[in-house]
């Protein structure tokens, strides 16, 4: 039966209806290796008569059905699992990249992949360069003829800057470049890139597709021969899920779009809320009016998502008062999850760069990024009142 709707897809897609023993669930499958009857069954698989699992670094069933659930949602060909995102981001780069290329980045992306593409990609013969702060234009005007990649995130993190696909899919195109979107942020419930054109989405998948901040993986998304080439290299480099993080992810994406739709509502509200109270000096939050992409974001995005970033009318210390009064967010790395957690940006996700460096990027010491989690949207608001007022008396 065909069906289209992110939930209907997130509890059913790509799963085989029936399953072992008739299990309603697909079973965590706990093994390392996966013996033949027989010699005969051995040959026959060699020349490829009969197709079968043969050892864990190569796929585990439990880790195929949470693939084909994702890739089902991303409306891909083909998915392929990691042990962590930053695993699914380096092999699908090294799997493009060789010496003499050269790759661009959007400025704003994940610090990892960030100091990834400026650090240890050059050892290898890459060059890697950013592109400063999204503006029209931009892309085009660097790619080269050598220029292999193409990688973006939408949105950015912190400010949730929306780079425009169809910009970065013409400069693809233009120079042979396969354009790889990290899509962790937005989820296939907010955003499709494969649909706008996009070669490849990457997620961590420890953040909204996981779901409850107890597993890491990774993921890649586009393609079939595409994330066969990136499988190969995932073979050699040993980025595998375990069966258990299958498990619990393909747990989680059955809840995906109930619990994406209900941070979309709520971290709009704490948004609106954050923007009329007079001890907050700017709000970024691609559904607000006054965000700079907001129209960039309507154009691409069906909901706004989970995370609000703000600037306090304060110093950093008291902007830390305001983080340690908090009673429902957690202090604490990450985001997607269905707990609430918070970070002061220049001293966290940010902390390994030079004063200058964050300058550049915009992230003061007074920034907040909080990821809402799925708690009632009045509480967090009664919290965040009740912290600034503690703080900023
Ligand atoms: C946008 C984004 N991409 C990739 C990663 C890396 O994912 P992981 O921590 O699962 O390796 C992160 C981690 O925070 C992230 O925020």
């Amino acid at each position: 039966m065909a069906f289209n709707g992110p939930s209907t897809l997130a509890v059913h897609g790509g799963e085989e209806r029936w399953k072992p023993e008739n299990s309603l669930t697909t079973p965590i499958f706990q093994t390392a290796t996966y013996p033949f009857r027989n010699m005969g069954e051995r040959l026959a698989y060699n020349t490829g008569e009969i197709s079968r699992i043969t050892y864990g670094r190569y796929g585990n069933p439990t880790q195929l059905a949470a693939e084909a659930k994702l890739a089902a949602l991303e409306k891909g060909e083909a998915a392929l699992l990691f042990a962590s995102g930053m695993a699914a981001i380096t092999t699908s780069l090294l799997t493009f990249l060789s010496r003499g290329d050269h790759a661009l980045f959007v400025d704003q992306c994940y610090w990892q992949t960030r100091t990834f593409a400026l650090s240890f990609l050059p050892r290898l013969g890459i060059e890697a360069e950013l592109i400063p702060r999204w503006s029209p234009g931009e892309v085009e005007r660097r790619v080269r003829g050598n220029t292999r990649v193409i990688f973006a995130e939408v949105p950015t993190n912190p400010h949730l800057y929306i780079p425009d696909l169809e910009e970065l899919v013409a400069a693809g195109r233009a120079c042979g470049a396969v354009v790889i979107v990290d899509s962790t942020m937005a989820t296939p419930v907010n955003l499709r890139p494969l649909e706008f054109g996009v070669d490849l989405v990457v997620h961590s998948a420890t953040k909204y597709l996981g779901g409850h901040n107890d597993l890491l993986a990774g993921a890649v998304v586009g393609a079939g021969e595409r994330v066969a080439a990136i499988k190969e290299t995932q073979a050699y480099l040993g980025g595998i899920p375990d069966p258990h993080g299958a498990y619990l992810l393909l747990r989680g994406i059955k809840t995906l779009a109930l619990r994406v739709e209900r941070q979309n509502e709520t971290a709009l509200a704490v948004a609106r809320f954050l923007e009329g109270h007079p001890k907050i000096r700017r709000v970024w939050y691609p559904g607000l009016e006054s965000h700079p992409h907001h129209e960039v974001a309507r154009r691409y995005l069906t909901g706004f998502g989970g995370v609000v970033s703000f600037e306090l009318a304060a110093s950093a210390a008291e902007t830390g008062r305001f983080i340690d009064a908090l009673h429902i967010p957690y202090l604490a790395s990450s985001f997607g999850g269905v707990e609430s957690l918070v970070e002061q940006s220049a001293f966290t996700s940010f902390c390994a760069f030079s004063p200058e460096e964050r300058r550049a990027l915009g992230i003061s010491d007074s920034l907040v990024r909080l990821s809402v989690g799925v708690e009632d949207p009045d509480d967090l608001i009664a919290d965040l009142e009740r912290a600034l007022a503690e703080a900023l008396p």
